[in-house]
């Protein structure tokens, strides 16, 4: 019974399609209805479904715990009865896509307990996604679950032409799961981006520096980039950046100049003020790293010795002085993860494993964020975790080629903003290391 309300928990939007079907509507006013009443039914669906099926579930995944009490009866002699203990559904709330659940530990239970069980319940109702976070009261007992019935971003978005204004604290970078837009926070963040090749980090990368060219135009943002993959990636927009570096040395001497200007910074700060806030002529200084692991790993042991001694000072130093580092990275070695601390915020890609996972986003993170999860075709889907603690998916959308070019000719950085700029123009492909 409990299996058959399971696999039919899709069943009633496709009854409310059959009966569009029979029904033939024409007008849009009533498709409109049919809508509308599609998706109430659906909600009421999602709700019984979960309510009636609860216990159940709880029990069969291990959940709840049987107590066996013997009594005494009068004339039988001894009987004994079995009681359940149940994690306690406090709320179901279904939205059109989703279902958000409210849950109590049960007496004894750990809250960790509770939460480890949420892939079980996104298998077990058949959700796309999941995500589990605390709710605003009680979050030392209670946990809330969402499971995504309906998955918001499976079709990619095309990333626009951002609005003509000045906008360093944060950038829109696409759709979080629930279809709500994502932002991404820039001043005051180090920023790391991992995920397989082809995950689409590119997408990431143009998203913050696309979405910052009206600033960088007025000399609010100054965007450096590290490409030492031959520049393929950066080359696209070189425009929008102050210099890129293609070598090795360039790249150590780029690193170099960033810790002077943060070292630079917080001396003129001291005792003034705790954070930088960027204006024109006063720049947020951005640099931006694709393929963190060419300048830890590949590069020479001098190279990399000197490189790795640097960011790591840049990263300590810079976030509140306005000096700030976005990487990005295919694999999390061991090199990289050294690192991660020092970054403020994470965002992982599509990974190879759970273990991956893990090493990117935290100890036993692999259940809540399971990035090593993400579809080959999902390019640009990440897990991130929030300020709160809590896990969520989104897509970034995606960045063509001719907008990029399109952006980069309409806001170029100021030559002039940065005397003795390495390679202001776009650089020559070959020259890579
Ligand atoms: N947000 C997106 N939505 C849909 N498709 C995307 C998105 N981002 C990237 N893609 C597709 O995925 C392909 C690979 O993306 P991208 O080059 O950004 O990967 P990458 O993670 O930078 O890989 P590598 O580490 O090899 O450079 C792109 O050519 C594009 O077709
Ligand atoms: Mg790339």
């Amino acid at each position: 019974m409990n299996e058959t309300i399971y696999m039919s928990i899709g069943g009633l939007p496709a009854l409310a399609v059959a009966s569009l079907v029979v029904i033939k509507p024409t007008r849009p006013a009533t498709l409109a209805a049919l809508g509308w009443l599609a998706s109430i039914g659906r909600r009421v669906w999602w709700w019984l479904v979960l309510r009636v099926t609860w216990k159940a579930v709880a029990r069969e995944a291990g959940l709840s715990k049987r107590r066996t009490k013997r009594v005494k009866r009068m004339g039988v002699g001894e009987e004994s009865i079995e009681k359940w203990r149940d994690p306690r559904l406090k709320r179901v709330k279904p939205s059109a896509h989703s279902v958000t659940l409210k849950v109590r530990t049960r007496r004894g239970q750990a809250l960790a307990d509770l939460e480890a069980f949420a892939p079980k319940l996104a298998a077990t109702y058949s959700a796309d996604a999941y995500r589990v976070y605390p709710p605003k009261r009680r979050a030392g007992s209670t946990v809330m679950f969402e499971l995504v019935m309906r998955d918001l971003i499976k079709t990619p978005s095309v990333a626009a032409m951002p609005e003509p204004r000045m906008q360093t604290e944060s950038v829109r970078l696409g759709r979080r799961q629930s279809g709500k837009p994502f932002d991404l926070q820039i001043e005051q963040r180090h920023t790391l981006v991992v995920g397989a090749s082809g995950a689409g980090k590119g997408s990431f990368l143009w998203g913050v520096v696309g979405s910052l060219a009206p600033a960088i135009a007025v000399d609010a943002v100054r965007a450096y980039g590290i490409d030492l993959k031959g520049g393929m990636e950066l080359t696209m927009g070189a425009p929008l950046f102050t210099k890129i570096a293609v070598k090795g040395e360039q790249a150590v001497e780029m690193l170099r100049e960033f810790v002077g200007i943060a070292d630079e910074r917080t001396e003129a700060m001291r005792g003034h003020s705790r954070n930088h806030k960027p204006g024109p002529g006063d720049p947020l200084y951005l640099l931006v790293i694709d393929e963190l692991a060419s300048l830890t790993a590949y590069a020479d042991n001098e190279t990399k010795k000197e490189a790795e001694r640097l960011l790591k000072r840049l990263l300590s130093i810079g976030r509140a002085v306005g000096v700030v580092v976005v990487a990005f990275v295919q694999d999390p070695r061991k090199e990289v993860i050294d690192m991660r601390g020092l970054f403020t915020q994470t965002i992982a890609l599509r990974l190879r494993s759970a273990m991956e996972t893990n090493m990117v986003l935290g100890d036993g993170m692999a259940p809540f964020a399971p990035a090593h999860r993400i579809l080959k075709g999902a390019q640009g889907t990440a897990w991130i975790i929030d300020e709160d603690g809590s896990t969520d998916r989104i897509r970034a959308d995606y960045w063509s080629d001719e907008l990029i070019r399109r952006i980069a000719s309409l806001y170029p950085a100021d030559p002039t903003a940065a005397p003795g700029a390495i390679a202001p123009e776009p650089p020559a492909l070959g020259g890579a290391a």
